[in-house]
């Protein structure tokens, strides 16, 4: 994105953030001691559960004296069924070296921040921009997952040296009048809309962005090898017919998974089955309603990180909407010029076997 693009990015970002986002508790003040303490909860619990946590702990321990000063059984009891008990020690542990060596208060510096007891990167970084106005991005798994999509990245997220990368992309990023909103404004995208399994695209304020909304892959990203278990994911392919029984084809992205070769379109099952707008989103990219075909078809295909589980949609669409790039309309005895994966092979096949009357 050149400094135009940059700029408009954080526009569209942040206007959906002052008007969508989530009015949490820990934003409604700028207290970094406060901060610190729904970070640390935060860390592996959901926002849901923590808020109650959040309000009753701060109103028990309202400085950082009452906390440094607090036996250690009190400070677990009030963290009782939040879990992850080693959390509380080390932000005890945290909060008396704040009150012994900065006199109560938590430095406005990154190398201050990161010699204290259970403050890592990610907590320096929210700590600087949520209380401090600093221009740090927080890198976290939403963080990734949702500039993966955007810029189509690649990189395995569960190696280090693929952090520096996003931190570098962040810090071109992020805004400068609101480093705090930009980085919560990614982390709601990453709770709303930009979520792991299921995206909600059309509610995405900076979708006209994404990378991977455009190829249409936002479910196989972020790249995550480290992980053993086989994601298994379910998608929609639409067998989509223009007037003259052509079928709407697409080229996927010049990178990552099958880079280059063609398929008919896919878009998440469970998307399409659950979310309210599904109609619009698939008109948004293929100008027409899909159904499942009459005779259902469903397609398994194992790759050696993933499972994709492919179901037959149809619907007619129409020459006259303009194809976005990378797609063309192919009749049923062309499809040999183009490369395709062997899962969508299998949907030649089938269509040959089944559709004799529809070119
Ligand atoms: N997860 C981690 N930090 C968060 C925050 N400040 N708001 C919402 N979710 C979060």
């Amino acid at each position: 994105m050149d400094a135009q693009q940059i700029k408009q990015f954080n526009h569209d970002l942040l206007d959906w953030f002052h008007t969508k986002g989530r009015q949490l508790p820990w934003r409604e003040t700028n207290n970094p001691y406060y901060i610190w303490i729904s970070e640390v909860m935060l860390q592996q619990t959901q926002v849901n559960t923590v808020i109650p946590y959040y309000n009753h702990f701060i109103s028990r321990f309202p400085t950082p004296e009452a906390l440094a000063n607090a036996p250690e059984q009190e400070v677990l009891k009030c963290w009782e069924g939040l879990g992850y008990y080693s959390r509380a020690r080390n932000l005890q542990h945290g909060v008396r070296e704040m009150v012994e060596n900065y006199d109560g208060r938590l430095p406005d510096n990154k190398g201050d921040l990161l010699s204290i007891t259970g403050i890592g990167p990610y907590t320096a970084a929210a700590l600087l921009s949520f209380a401090y106005d600093e221009p740090e991005p927080a890198i976290d798994g939403n963080l990734m997952r949702v500039l993966s999509r955007v810029f189509l990245i690649d990189d395995d997220i569960s190696k280090q040296k693929t952090r520096k990368k996003f931190e570098n992309l962040a810090s071109d990023l992020i805004a400068r009048t609101e480093p705090g909103a930009f980085n919560q404004a990614l982390m709601d995208l990453g709770a709303m809309t930009c979520r792991p399994k299921k995206t909600d695209c059309l509610q995405c304020p900076v979708h006209a962005y994404c990378l991977a909304y455009d190829e249409g892959v936002q479910l196989e990203y972020p790249v995550k090898s480290g992980k053993v278990k086989l994601r298994s994911l379910n998608y929609a392919v639409l067998l989509i017919q223009d007037e003259q029984g052509r079928y709407l084809i697409e080229q996927r992205p010049e990178k990552g998974l099958l880079a280059g070769l063609w398929q008919f379109p896919m878009m998440s099952l469970d998307e399409y089955e659950e979310q309210s707008q599904r109609a619009d989103y698939v008109r948004d990219r293929y100008g027409c309603a899909v159904a499942p075909v009459r005779k259902p078809f469903s397609y398994t295909h194992r790759f050696s990180h993933l499972i994709w589980r492919l179901t037959l949609l149809e619907g007619r669409g129409t020459t006259k909407k303009p194809l976005k790039t990378r797609q063309c309309w192919t009749a049923k005895d062309e499809f040999e010029r183009y490369p395709f994966p062997v899962s969508h092979q299998k949907i030649i096949e089938w269509i040959k076997n089944n559709r004799q009357d529809h070119t």
